[in-house]
């Protein structure tokens, strides 16, 4: 039997794509085993809220593997911001519309567009082991949104890889170049 790893999220677009690329193991998440498990992300950095995470689920779950991560975008212009404010940037509970609102008015006549996703891995195995990584995806941040697919800012983010937007790619093929995707595969390198 596949070994069950639990993936510390209650976002399901991020769930949808852990299970999706990690097919060797029983990926579970909180929604999954109908646990709640909140805590607060009192990090300045992706690592150390992700390892925030990733303890509170080990808690939880301390027989199985446990992997957290901790994701955001980083706008040139805007100095590396939102960063690890990215899901609360237009203020605690804000939805993804009012956080792509705050960020095209943020970026209102500025012409450097440049961005990245980023995403930080942590996986907590049962004796404790932290193995982490990192992976990042460039592009430009639209001036509207475009496409329907997608979840998060992923409306307003033109992927430089696929030279089109992050709304408007299969889950596939956002895979093959995402923030998330690169993090898994250095993961599953480090796992082989
Ligand atoms: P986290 O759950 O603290 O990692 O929050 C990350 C923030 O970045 C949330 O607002 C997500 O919607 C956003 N985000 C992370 N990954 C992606 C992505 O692949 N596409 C779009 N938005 C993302």
């Amino acid at each position: 039997m596949a070994q069950r790893l639990i993936v510390a999220t209650a976002n399901a677009g991020k769930a949808r794509e852990f299970k999706k690329m990690l097919p060797a193991f029983d990926v579970c998440c909180f929604a999954d085993l109908g646990v709640h498990c909140d805590v607060e992300e009192t990090g300045t950095t992706f690592y150390e809220n992700a390892l925030i995470k990733a303890k509170a689920a080990a808690e939880l779950f301390p027989h199985d593997f446990v992997l957290a991560d901790d994701s955001g975008l980083e706008v040139d212009a805007l100095g590396g911001a939102p960063g690890v404010y990215t899901a609360r940037y237009a203020g605690e509970g804000a939805s993804d519309d009012e956080n792509i609102a705050k960020l095209l008015i943020a970026l209102n006549g500025e012409e450097n567009r440049r961005a990245r996703f980023v995403c930080r891995l942590v996986l907590l195995s049962p004796d404790g082991k932290i193995t982490s990584v990192q992976g990042e995806s460039e592009g430009r941040i639209l001036y509207e949104k475009r496409g329907e697919d997608g979840f998060g800012y992923d409306p307003v983010f033109f992927s430089e890889d696929l030279k089109k937007g992050f709304g408007e790619c299969s889950e596939e093929e956002k895979n093959t170049v995402s923030h998330r995707g690169r993090a898994l595969r250095k993961l599953m390198e480090i796992l082989r």
